[in-house]
């Protein structure tokens, strides 16, 4: 089976893309990082592509006259990678519905949290301030709504007593990079069937 071509949309620090990254140079994912689009040119995850000797496009909102001129070039950058698959990583916009529907299926994201629940941002503050006692991370295909779309694997950690929205988003984290890993993976080992809202492939009975 061929590489799949990979290419990570993120806005910031870029730990779950090197994550990425790192998998698709150790083997464990069948595929190749192409690619990075970032809409924040001061972005930490454009010095870890620079590092990994792989392109990054840059556009930023602010660049543009509206919202769908910004969302044409992006559709136009990522069409350029011609990428299999679309990785959102830390990517804090919502995408545009040209690129979702030119890229059915092919666009996974991460989401801090334990889907439906906590959509939207600072999903860690919002688990906190819910008082809810397990909390994790969502990942799943994107959708036309936020944070929607099927999902595909999920992550529980427990919430402490004196969790702050700091010490919770680091115990995600910690669980969001083996669990985006195993979600490319078996992306790109065309093992994902999608029917409806439920994806099957990564969670069959051990
Ligand atoms: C991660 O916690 C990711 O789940 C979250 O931003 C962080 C990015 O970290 N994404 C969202 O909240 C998307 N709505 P990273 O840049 O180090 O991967």
């Amino acid at each position: 089976m061929s590489k799949k071509r990979i290419l990570i949309f993120a806005s910031g620090c870029g730990s779950n893309a090197e994550a990425i990254h790192e998998a698709t140079v150790n083997g464990t994912v069948n595929g190749t990082v192409v690619g990075v689009i970032c809409d924040h040119a001061d972005a930490q995850v454009l010095g870890r592509a620079a590092r990994w000797g792989v392109p990054a496009t840059v556009l930023e909102l602010k660049s543009f006259e509206n919202k769908d001129a910004f969302n044409e070039a992006i559709l136009k950058a990522a069409e350029s990678y011609k990428p299999d698959l679309i990785c959102l990583a830390g990517y804090m916009r919502i995408c545009g519905e040209n690129l979702i529907h030119a890229f059915p299926n092919k666009i996974l994201n991460i989401h801090p949290a334990l889907l439906p629940s906590f959509r939207g941002l600072h999903a860690q503050r919002q688990a906190v301030e819910a008082g809810v006692k397990v909390a994790g991370c969502t990942v799943h295909f994107v959708g036309t709504g936020l944070d929607d779309g099927p999902i595909i694997t999920q992550v529980a950690v427990p919430v402490y007593d004196d969790d702050t929205e700091e010490t919770l988003s680091d115990r995600i984290l910690q669980q969001e990079h083996p669990a985006y890993v195993r979600a490319v993976t078996a992306f790109c080992a065309d093992q994902l069937k999608i029917e409806g809202h439920h994806v099957s492939g990564m969670h069959g009975r051990k």
